[in-house]
């Protein structure tokens, strides 16, 4: 089996053609052969821009080899023209090295280029495991790429093949959800269409599949948590995403912070090394997560000879001069390490060989600065209706007394909610800022409110207030209900009912005797069982992005609900965790659940 699958790997890993992947590795060799320790230690090294910011020196000085931004490493101007120069004048100190082998630059480019301003924000991945669209998958990875390589950025820390068991999870958005094959098939989609068929497309970037292994396992759901499961159970829930990444061709990837029963996954030599890159025939690079490192050891020496010793390639670094645990501390204490025999000379030309490679790969030297024709792309008309249908196909009814479709003539409708007229609540986490945002401090984008205005006709009447005031003589009431954006482990919950505010509106406005919507924007399932008693139609929205107008698309009956669950919808706390496959399984709405109007209408 271990043969098979180690085949397999060998096979689809061959993105590139025999002779060039024979040229490539002369090249390798032949700048390896010219390398210092110094500036090899240098390629393994990769800064947060506010690390290193009027320091920008240190990339000659060191020979760096990365640079990321990490969720809230904001550049002063943020729309793509602006990211594109700061790129441009970073980049340029890497030629001014003795060997000029370029920077690689990193960011989280999780549901679009979403740290830029203008960009499409696309729905977050559980609504696309709602989708069950690879396609849809592959072209949001395309555009994705396009868009970064406008500001000339070459690499995503995404796809998250996550599984997440446990909705308490603050992280349940960035997986595809609960069902290990749903997420191999969606995870292998996405680096198909960032990467594209060859690496050294300018258009295209590079994947870093995270967060490996058994994230999305953790014991009650903490992040960076404990996964406490037999190597089986590890395997086949946990390990499938990873398998299929690499046959699609993944060439970087991220230990997760968490750790698989005490062990933290980045000192874990078994899994990083003996599983990922000998049997299952990795041979791209593994990158930290945020000062993980230092998480295995107080010492930050002896961390730094356990992970690169488990098998770390690059590790990502927050800190700069004057901070404990710097870049700088860790250039000198891997290279005394080295000297002192504690770390082997062939693990660190492995771990540049590596390195190297996809950055020859990729072309980096011969596409230097931003692909500046691509701007134009940054959040076109094209790429939002990408998003737009993305949106369509993710969203799930979960309840439909025939009201809706909703009629585009003749009616009063009243909006109500604090999050109906809000973008920032449509995106969630990691989106301008690592937490993301509140309002529509966004440029581009439709709300749901604008959507539902913009979609019904002439003689429609549409309200809105916040509390469902004023709703009294409508036809019908829609409430947006929501959870407020989150990232990592902030968004961690011990109860996820909806809030006493949306609850609140909701009773309200069915108290006026009306017919009432409810639409929910999540990044999981939460606990929803009187509101929908309540609700005449219950609409599972998720984190939708940007383009809102996908919502009233399908809630005015222009396209049908497709959308599928991506996870077991529980009844109440004490049923988390609950999955599909469960030997006692009776959720409020099993996994795949989702009507469609033709079946209401039976
Ligand atoms: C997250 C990663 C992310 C990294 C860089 C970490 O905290 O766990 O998913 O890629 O930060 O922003
Ligand atoms: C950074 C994120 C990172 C997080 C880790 C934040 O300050 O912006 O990128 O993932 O810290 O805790």
């Amino acid at each position: 089996m271990k043969l098979v699958l180690a085949f397999l790997a060998c096979f689809f890993t061959l993105t590139i053609s025999q002779p060039k992947a024979n040229k490539i590795d002369a090249q390798v060799q032949a700048l390896l052969k010219k390398m210092t320790l110094e500036e090899k230690i240098g390629q393994m090294t990769q800064v947060d821009y506010t690390a290193i910011t009027n320091h920008y020196d240190d990339i000659v000085t060191y020979s760096l080899g990365s640079i990321l931004w990490g969720g809230s490493s904001e550049i002063p101007d943020i729309t793509a023209k602006g990211w594109a120069a700061t790129y441009d004048m970073l980049q340029s100190f890497s030629q001014k090295t003795k060997l000029k082998v370029p920077l690689i630059f990193g960011v989280d480019a999780v549901h679009g280029h979403n740290n830029v301003d203008g960009a499409v924000i696309f729905p977050h991945n559980v609504a696309l495991g709602a989708t069950r669209s690879p396609q849809i998958v592959e072209r949001i990875g395309g555009i994705t790429a396009a868009e970064m390589r406008a500001t000339g950025i070459q690499w995503d820390f995404a796809p998250c093949v996550a599984v997440s068991r446990n909705e308490r999870w603050g992280r349940t958005y960035e997986s595809f959800g609960e069902d290990p094959e749903l997420v191999k098939q969606l995870g292998a989609a996405f680096v198909k269409g960032m990467q594209g068929t060859d690496l050294s497309n300018p258009a295209s970037a590079l994947a870093c599949v995270k967060h490996f292994l058994g994230d999305g396992g953790t014991t009650n759901g903490k992040d960076q948590g404990n996964t406490e499961v037999d190597e089986a159970t590890l395997r086949a829930v946990h390990l499938p995403g990873y398998v299929e990444a690499i046959k699609a061709g993944a060439m970087s990837m991220m230990p997760s912070y968490s750790s698989w029963n005490g062990v933290k996954m980045h000192g874990n030599k078994y899994l990083l090394t003996d599983v990922l890159k000998k049997e299952l025939g990795f041979n791209g690079f593994l990158v930290s997560d945020w000062a993980a490192i230092d998480q295995l050891d107080t010492n930050y020496r002896s961390a730094i000879e356990k992970s690169v010793n488990a098998g770390l390639d690059m590790a990502m670094i927050p800190n700069g001069h004057g901070q404990k645990n710097s870049y700088i501390d860790f250039i000198t204490m891997l290279k005394d390490l080295v000297k002192k025999k504690k770390v082997p000379m062939s693990r660190i030309d492995d771990a540049v060989k590596r390195i190297l490679t996809v950055k020859l790969s990729m072309n980096l030297a011969g596409n230097l600065y931003a692909n500046k024709e691509l701007l134009i792309q940054v959040g076109s008309p094209e790429h939002r209706n990408v998003a737009r249908e993305a949106v369509r196909q993710s969203l799930v009814l979960l309840k439909n007394n025939n009201i809706l479709p909703l009629s585009k003539t003749g009616i009063k409708i009243h909006v109500a909610g604090k999050w109906a007229d809000s973008i920032g609540a449509q995106c969630g986490g990691w989106t301008i800022g690592w937490q993301g945002i509140s309002g529509n401090a966004i440029s581009g984008g439709t709300t749901i409110m604008q959507a539902i205005k913009n979609t019904a006709g002439k003689g429609t009447k549409i309200g809105y207030s916040v509390d469902g005031s004023g709703a009294d003589s409508s036809d019908i009431g829609i409430v947006v209900a929501a959870e407020q954006p989150y990232a990592e482990m902030v968004g961690d919950r011990t109860d996820l009912s909806l809030s006493n505010d949306d609850q609140a509106v909701i009773n309200t406005m069915k108290a006026k005797g009306i017919p009432v919507v409810v639409i929910l924007l999540s990044g999981r399932p939460m606990i929803i069982n009187s509101s929908l008693e309540k609700a005449d139609a219950f609409v599972a929205a998720w984190l939708p992005g940007t383009e809102g107008q996908g919502v009233a698309d399908v809630l005015f009956g222009d396209f049908n609900f497709t959308g599928k669950l991506p996870h077991s919808w529980p009844k109440n706390m004490q049923q988390v965790p609950i999955n599909i496959g469960d030997k006692v399984y009776d959720p409020l709405f099993p996994y795949g659940f989702g009507l469609t109007y033709k079946e209401q209408a039976k």
